[in-house]
């Protein structure tokens, strides 16, 4: 079964093959880092007028590349929300006209169960397990006992860790998105010159709250001579980069413990993070749970997962009608049950 999947709800346009066969055939994905990086953030106007120029163009070049033609496909999964609602409807508009001219059956996926099920794309699930996803707008912990069923055990209560990274970054003169560059220079930091608090860490429920490490940062940077020379901003991305990882870990295996998870996954953008992945590798193999990171080509937003996920569906005998709408927001828990299917 042949699947094309679309993903355009923020600042990427991305679309996929995923090949029952050959895995994820092809994965092609246009940034647009530098049309929104000026602002120091995504405008969502810009991002669907980008998505509009790009999406065909992109399907039409992936099609060739696979040598395949309309007909050849077997459905082509989009995503159909949360996000941007002008970016999201380019991507839904041109998955209904082309299943409507191919007669291909189109199905709509909730980007947050892409996020999740990218791991499927790096290493066979082990399950049940308990996911943590860290995005630029996201940060959950959701439980999956198996494949489409996913409990919400919480998550953040303010900015998602994706943007507590961008603000920091920002802070520091560093250019958007953030979290790459603090990674990469957190490499170069040394432990202990700053110390930036861990909120809610004693706290037994599943929250976040990320609002405050902002503030504590730009109390510290406002009070360092200018300009910040090269070291002081790598100690500042370590401490800081620490303190997000610090909690984000602590949670996961927390909600990990109560739900007799046999696996942990990281899934989004920031689970691309360097020290994320081996704080949380060390502590999975501390606990004997299983844990693979997924690659990080599929942490980013793309449509590989996309594809993955509408893949799943479709073999489940699942499909969308032509009048699915887009959503900016909804829990993933209930989305199947409430869309058309
Ligand atoms: O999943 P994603 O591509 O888009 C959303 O759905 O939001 O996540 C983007 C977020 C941005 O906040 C970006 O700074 C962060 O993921 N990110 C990282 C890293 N790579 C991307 N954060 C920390 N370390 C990274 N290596
Ligand atoms: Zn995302």
């Amino acid at each position: 079964m042949r699947v094309l999947g679309i993903e355009t709800s923020c600042d990427d346009t991305s679309v996929a093959l995923y090949d029952s066969e050959r895995g994820v055939a092809a994965n092609l994905l246009s940034s647009q880092v530098d049309l929104h990086g000026v602002f120091g953030g995504v405008v969502p106007e810009l991002a669907s007028r980008a998505h509009l120029v790009n999406l065909l163009p992109m399907v039409d070049l992936l099609m060739k590349q696979q040598q395949l033609r309309l007909a050849d496909l077997d459905g082509v999964a989009v995503t159909a929300g949360p996000g941007l609602l002008g970016a999201l409807l380019v991507g839904l508009s041109t998955a209904k006209a082309i299943c409507f001219a191919a007669d291909l059956p189109l199905v709509g996926v909730h980007h947050l169960e892409g996020h999740i099920l990218a791991n499927a794309l790096t290493a066979e699930l082990v399950l049940p397990a308990t996911v943590l996803i860290v995005s630029g707008g996201h940060t959950e912990v959701v439980h999956m006992p198996e494949v489409g069923v996913y409990e919400r055990l919480g998550g953040t209560l303010d900015d998602a860790a994706g943007e507590a990274f961008d603000k920091t970054a920002k802070l520091l003169g560093l250019p958007y998105p953030g979290g790459p560059h603090i990674d990469a220079a957190a490499k170069r930091g040394t432990p202990g010159r700053f110390r930036f608090p861990r909120p809610l860490l004693a706290d037994q429920r599943t929250v976040f709250s990320f609002s405050g490490l902002k503030t504590a940062v730009r109390t510290v940077v406002e009070e360092l001579p200018r300009p910040l020379d090269e070291q002081t901003i790598a100690d500042v991305c370590y401490e800081a980069q620490e303190a997000i990882a610090d909690v984000l870990c602590h949670r996961l295996f927390q909600a990990a413990r109560r739900k007799h998870a046999r696996a942990v996954y990281v899934a989004g953008g920031v689970a691309a993070n360097g020290r994320l992945r081996e704080r949380v590798a060390a502590e999975a193999a501390r606990r004997g749970l299983h844990f693979v990171p997924p690659e990080r080509v599929y942490c980013t937003d793309n449509a590989a997962m996309i594809a993955y996920a509408g893949w799943c569906h479709l073999a489940a005998g699942r499909r969308d009608a032509l009048n699915l709408d887009s959503f900016a927001r909804a829990p993933l828990a209930s989305w199947r049950e409430g869309s058309p299917s």
